[in-house]
């Protein structure tokens, strides 16, 4: 149904030792959608698992018959999924086999500020640190990637991204789907040149190959049944519109910081980059031989083929997990995303608040334990800019939009979220827990890269 005129008929199906160009043409949904595997703990211990991962280059085959080097973590170009539980903690130590210093952050995690990743705090070729993850919260679709001060744009963009995945034990009694049924896609985009490589300087606007685990356009086949999807979108820029190609709705249950109160049927999507959304969908309403598109704007991203019946005691209950009570916020705050072109040169300065990033400068201070209020505006509607707002340590929650309430996009435990030219949001958040420098950007990786960055530091 139609799908995909931009994929052109006539180089459709060339196959076999292309060359690269005609090989970025090969037929769409030629190649099964891989899901990717999960680290296997080196040790364990009562309460604790141990991981050791190495970032390494490495080649990886995204377009059919093409290598393609990338960054990556255990030679992955969509990183191992680490799988955590609420409670007990993971100690991972990241090799840094790169030419590059680069750190980790794990993105939606409340960790102490030395396992957080700071821009400053980084891993030199050839060194290792050990990154300490309590997982003192509750389940959720986190991720981990790069974030080397002015390079994560760069190393994400390269690769180094995966999914860190919390499991706790009152989601898992909700008897959602899980195991095989339970799939993590990394949805990005990327502009390739003749030869397979990644070009990562020029406009992100013209990364128009979209990728779904690591492969274009791949089908993935399904039983007539019951499967929840954790859709991230970790391209660097980009937003993703998503909606099944016959029309019938998505379930939506969770969104950054894990479940929402209750199911909600969403007939379209808008995911920006560093978003998560967790869908259920039903496919035991389609018969067995039906495939199902899942559609961006640009025509289908990925294809759901149902090929087997399978029994399926999942559910999707009516009531999920109640989102806590908003304690009383102390502090309202006032902070703008933004670009300055006066300084003529070819790149302009992202800026917070007026100011570029500067790791000697504390730009909030917090005092442990306070809940605020964050009035966050986009400060670049002359130019047209959208900005995609994220905070480290914290889930926050969207009291509002411009003045009105929130979107649908915008419900539940937040991270991130996109704020469009010359608007704002309202964010309230509790600073639990930790002390220490933490930093908040626009996740639009390029605009951090180039300054759009703040740092808080949370005081006892
Ligand atoms: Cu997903 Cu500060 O990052
Ligand atoms: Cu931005």
């Amino acid at each position: 149904p139609g799908h995909g005129a931009h994929h052109g008929a006539g180089a459709a199906g060339t196959g076999v030792k292309a060359a690269p160009a005609a090989a970025r043409a090969a037929a769409p949904f030629s190649v099964q959608m891989p899901v990717p595997p999960v680290l296997r703990p080196t040790r364990s211990f009562p309460g604790v698992d141990v991981y050791q991962l190495a970032l390494r280059p490495a080649n990886a085959e995204i377009l059919p018959g093409v290598n393609t080097p990338v960054l990556t973590y255990g030679g992955q170009f969509v990183g191992p999924t680490i799988r955590a539980r609420t409670g007990r903690r993971v100690k991972i130590t990241y090799a840094n086999q790169l030419d590059r210093p680069t750190n980790v952050h794990l993105h939606g995690g409340h960790v102490p500020a030395s396992s957080d990743g700071h821009p400053m705090d980084l891993i030199q070729p050839g060194q290792s640190q050990l990154y300490e993850y309590p997982n003192r919260q509750q389940g959720a679709t986190l991720w981990y990637h790069d974030h080397a001060h002015h390079l994560e744009a760069e190393h994400v963009y390269r690769g180094l991204h995966g999914f860190y995945l919390i499991d706790d034990d009152a989601e898992k009694s909700l008897c959602l789907p899980s195991g095989q049924y339970d799939v993590p896609i990394m949805l990005r985009n990327a502009l390739f040149d003749a030869n397979g490589n990644l070009v990562s300087d020029t406009d992100p606007a013209e990364r128009t190959t979209i990728i779904a685990n690591g492969k274009v356009q791949p089908y993935f086949q399904v039983a007539a049944r019951k499967y929840r999807f954790r859709l991230l979108n970790s391209a660097t820029e980009g937003i993703f519109r998503l909606s099944l190609g016959d029309g019938t709705p998505l379930t939506q249950i969770a969104s950054d910081g894990g479940l929402l109160p209750a199911p909600v049927s969403r007939n379209d999507l808008r995911i920006t980059s560093g978003e998560r959304v967790d869908v259920v969908v039903d496919f035991s309403r389609y018969p067995v031989g039906t495939q199902v598109f899942l559609n961006h704007t640009t025509g289908p991203v990925l294809r759901f083929d149902v090929v087997r019946q399978a029994p399926d005691n999942s559910r999707v209950p009516a009531q999920l997990r109640a989102l806590p009570a908003l304690p009383a916020a102390t502090v309202v705050r006032e902070v703008s995303l933004g670009t300055d072109f006066s300084g003529g040169g070819p790149i302009p300065v992202g800026v917070v608040s007026g100011k570029p990033f500067d790791p000697e400068r504390v730009d909030i201070q917090i005092k442990r334990g306070t809940t605020e209020i964050w009035n966050v505006t986009n400060a670049d509607g002359e130019y047209n800019f959208t900005h995609n707002f994220h905070m480290h340590l914290v889930q926050f929650r969207v009291l509002g939009r411009n003045g009105g309430p929130p979107t649908a996009d915008d419900a539940g435990r937040k991270d991130t979220l996109i704020i469009p030219p010359g608007e704002s949001v309202r964010v309230q958040a509790t600073f639990s827990d930790y002390v220490g420098r933490y930093v908040y950007h626009c996740h639009f990786l390029e605009h951090s890269a180039i300054g759009m960055m703040a740092q808080m530091e949370i005081v006892p």
